[in-house]
């Protein structure tokens, strides 16, 4: 086992399409600019979705137009349907992360598509991909549990990720949508996930709705999951899921795995600089913790009456 882990942050896509207030197309744009600068793995940022689903994103295309590519940085926009494969690769997306759910009921709020038709979707999408210098990624929502139908069986997810790998995708991600999902069950899929396709590179994105996040990413770790999606700030939500919340928080991400010894890749300090400017951005708190509490190794003066 490697000591590195990859993370995506997510923030300008999972996080911003959630907030209620609009987010000017410069203001996404300096965002991202300044994640760029922390030594993330990828950035997704943002989503060629219908502007009507997803009316916070509408304007994806300004926004990977405007940003700076860092050459180590890939940058990743989610995708739904051919249209949005199109549109994201006239503006030279690194990443097309497709999304699908594993549970019919969320696919359908979610996206108009059940499970199979996501499938089906997803054959013609590497097609109009094809010749594109791009890389694939596939991600399955409420892959530990639905809001709508609850408990989703593994050996459901693990069909959905065997046609995945079968299109010839190369990554996935097995996405909690609405915090369902618990470390034992996060470690038991995972590893599931990993023994029968080795070669594909598996990410796990966990959302902190019932505060079981990082212990989720902890369990994925050890079993050997390396790739990590959290959003800045613990910002976070799917619109069409009831109930949904933030992601990870990336700094406390970060700030667990280095106190463990194992690199990043991240300038911690970096990314708390860049969360400190999210309340101002969106207009509220954010759930992160060491943004507030500092680092582990904070240290405080003795009370007076110690000293
Ligand atoms: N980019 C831009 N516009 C798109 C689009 C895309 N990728 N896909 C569809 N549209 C437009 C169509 O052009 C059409 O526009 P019109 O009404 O002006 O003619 C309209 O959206 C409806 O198109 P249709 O193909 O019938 O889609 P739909 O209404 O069945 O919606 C999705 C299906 C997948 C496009 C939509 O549900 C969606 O974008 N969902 C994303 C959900 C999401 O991102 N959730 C959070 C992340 S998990
Ligand atoms: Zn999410």
């Amino acid at each position: 086992m490697t000591d590195r882990v990859f993370i995506n942050d997510v923030a300008a896509r999972d996080g911003f399409q959630i907030e209620a207030r609009w987010i000017e197309t410069a203001d996404k744009i300096a965002f991202i600019d300044r994640l760029s600068a922390t030594g993330l793995a990828k950035i997704e940022a943002t989503s060629f979705t219908s502007p009507k689903a997803i009316p916070n994103l509408a304007d994806a295309a300004e926004v990977m137009q405007g940003i700076t590519r860092t050459p180590n940085i890939d940058y990743v926009a989610l995708i739904p349907n051919i249209k949005g494969v199109e549109r994201a690769i006239a503006v030279s997306t690194d990443e097309l992360n497709f999304v699908m759910s594993a549970s019919d009921s969320h696919g359908r709020a979610n996206l108009r598509m059940t499970a199979d038709e996501s499938l089906a979707r997803f054959a013609d999408m590497v097609a109009a991909a094809n010749g594109a210098s791009v890389t694939l990624n596939a991600s399955i929502s409420t892959a530990f549990g639905c809001p709508f139908e609850g408990p989703v069986a593994a050996e459901r997810v693990l069909e959905i990720v065997a046609c995945i790998a079968d299109l010839g995708i190369s990554g996935v991600t097995l996405c909690d949508t609405t915090g369902v999902a618990n470390p034992l069950q996060v470690a038991a899929l995972c590893e599931a996930v990993r023994e029968r396709h080795p070669a594909l590179n598996l990410t796990l994105h966990p959302h902190n709705t019932r505060g079981m996040g990082l212990a989720n990413a902890l369990a994925a770790w050890q079993v050997g999951v390396r790739h990590f999606d959290a959003a800045l700030g613990g910002l976070g939500g799917c619109p069409y899921a009831p109930g949904a919340s933030g992601n990870i928080c990336t700094e406390d991400l970060v700030h667990m795995f280095e106190c463990m010894g194992v690199t990043t890749g991240v300038d911690l300090d970096g990314l708390i600089a860049v969360s400190e400017t999210l309340p101002e951005l969106i207009g509220h708190d954010v759930p992160g913790q060491v943004v507030k509490a500092g680092k582990a190794d904070r240290r405080y003066p003795l009370p007076a009456s110690l000293a």
